[in-house]
């Protein structure tokens, strides 16, 4: 059971009484009523891809595995409705091709996609690739059919765009891994599959302002543009040394942006546009040079080596990750700042900073040391560097999570960061579901603590 019980990073191993693989979603809700009954906990499992240990149970001993991988069937692809009805356990990979070979995009795209599950993409409101254009996976919930802590299902697997009749109940699973119910199935909304793109390599000059940037890139290209990934010198080399043939793109004095249009459309000259609107940013001298991709084989060598990024970290000895956002207007002030933290923590330590700015998120990951213990390093950063990036993040308004979720490893940061009356909220909406507190018990929030008098 070792693939169930330690996390996506092995940070953490937990053990657990049985792993169950449900294959219906009445069979889900017997192993729940029977969870209920004998006061288990439930950790709900889908590709085992959290960062933040948010599929692993604890210690105890008393908690079971319910693993959704044997519900992967793509129930219906709907192109007149531009919708897709699946299981829950069903791969990333497999929704994209399902909706592809109907002619339509599930527009959610992350590095896990071939082995992560929409359940835990619900669980963690998945962002990824394409976030700028499409929005997070809550965005592209239509509907959704989940087990309740007493095994009562939810099943509103409808198609609608629009349904103004009370509380938005699928929204409640959008970010709860699994502490408030399992998620069985859902309904994503789908959108024209793009048939054409232009994909650009920019090397940003030295202090290019990446929020202006991306203002005149939105602007100019009528809101085509799909990605504007960010990539420090640092990130880049790590994912060249990760490949075998890796493209021979070097990043600017300022870095790197990987920027994507894409069109639906034969009628759009997206080379074009792509070109009038990198002139526009090397008059500007936001830009230093810029590569736009010739070939379907150019393109995918862009992409491998954003995505062999993570791959590159982990080879080296792994990194300490700080999946920050703060609003678009902060980003430069942000990296300014937190690289003068680091400098004064220790001048010594290296970083790979990368991530998808268009959302104004940052992977801003501390390098381990080839030579030191993963863990110790990790522990000793996390207990002071990391909170006084967070602590920086906070003051520009923004996050410790904007992607990764919380599971159970930032359940301390979210009470050190979290708004008082949000989190009050949170344990409120956790207790109406969950009375009995069998549901990942452990991940996110404490349900019981007591809420300060008012
Ligand atoms: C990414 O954007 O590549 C991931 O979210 C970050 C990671 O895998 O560390
Ligand atoms: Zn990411």
């Amino acid at each position: 059971m070792a693939t169930y019980t330690t996390d996506q990073r092995q940070l953490f191993t937990g053990s657990t009484i049985a792993v169950l693989k449900p294959a219906t979603t009445e069979q889900v809700a017997d192993i729940v009523r029977l969870a209920a009954h004998r006061g288990i906990g439930i950790v709900p499992q889908g590709g085992n891809t959290s960062y933040c240990g948010g599929a692993t149970p604890d210690t105890s001993g008393r908690q079971i595995i319910v693993s959704l991988e044997r519900m992967d069937r793509i129930r219906e692809v709907d192109p007149v409705s531009m919708s897709i009805s699946v299981d829950a356990g069903a791969i990333l990979k497999n929704v994209q091709n399902a909706a592809a070979n109907a002619g339509l995009l599930l527009p959610l795209s992350l590095g896990a996609e071939g082995s992560c599950r929409i359940g835990g993409n619900i669980g963690t409101n998945a962002g990824g690739l394409s976030v700028v254009r499409y929005g997070m996976t809550r965005d592209l919930l239509l509907g959704i059919e989940a087990v309740l802590s007493d095994g009562t299902v939810v099943s509103d697997m409808r198609k609608l765009r629009k349904n103004n009749t009370g509380y938005d109940i699928k929204q409640c699973f959008a970010g709860s891994e699994g502490t408030l119910g399992i998620v069985t199935g859902a309904v994503l909304r789908l959108a024209p599959l793009p048939t054409r793109r232009a994909s650009a390599w920019l090397k940003l000059a030295s202090g290019a302002p990446l929020a202006e940037l991306l203002a005149l890139v939105r602007r100019e290209s009528a809101d085509l543009l799909t990605t504007f990934e960010f990539m420090t010198a640092r990130s880049i080399a790590l994912a060249t040394e990760a490949m075998t043939n890796p493209p021979s793109v070097r990043a600017g004095s300022g870095g790197t942006v990987l920027a994507e249009f894409a069109s639906s459309s034969r009628h759009v000259g997206l080379d074009e546009l792509m070109e009038a609107v990198l002139a526009e940013a090397i008059e500007a001298g936001w830009i230093e040079d810029a590569f736009l991709a010739q070939s379907e084989s150019q393109r995918t060598a862009m992409w491998q080596l954003r995505e062999a990024i993570p791959e590159g970290e982990k080879r080296r000895n792994g990194s300490v990750k700080h999946d920050i956002s703060v609003p678009l207007s902060s980003i430069q002030r942000f990296l300014d700042l937190a690289a003068s933290q680091v400098r004064s923590y220790d001048a010594d330590l290296e970083l790979s900073v990368y991530g998808h700015a268009g959302d104004g998120n940052l992977h801003y990951n501390v390098l381990v040391p080839p030579d030191v213990d993963r863990t110790e390093f990790t522990k000793r950063i996390e207990s002071g560097l990391s909170l006084q990036l967070y602590d920086t993040a906070a003051a520009l308004g923004g996050t410790f999570s904007a992607e990764h979720g919380v599971g159970r490893f930032k359940k301390h940061l979210l009470e050190r960061y979290g708004d008082v009356g949000r989190i009050a909220a949170m344990r409120r909406i956790k207790k109406a579901f969950d009375p009995a507190g069998i549901m990942n018990p452990g991940a996110i929030v404490r349900p019981w603590r007591k809420e300060p008098a008012s």
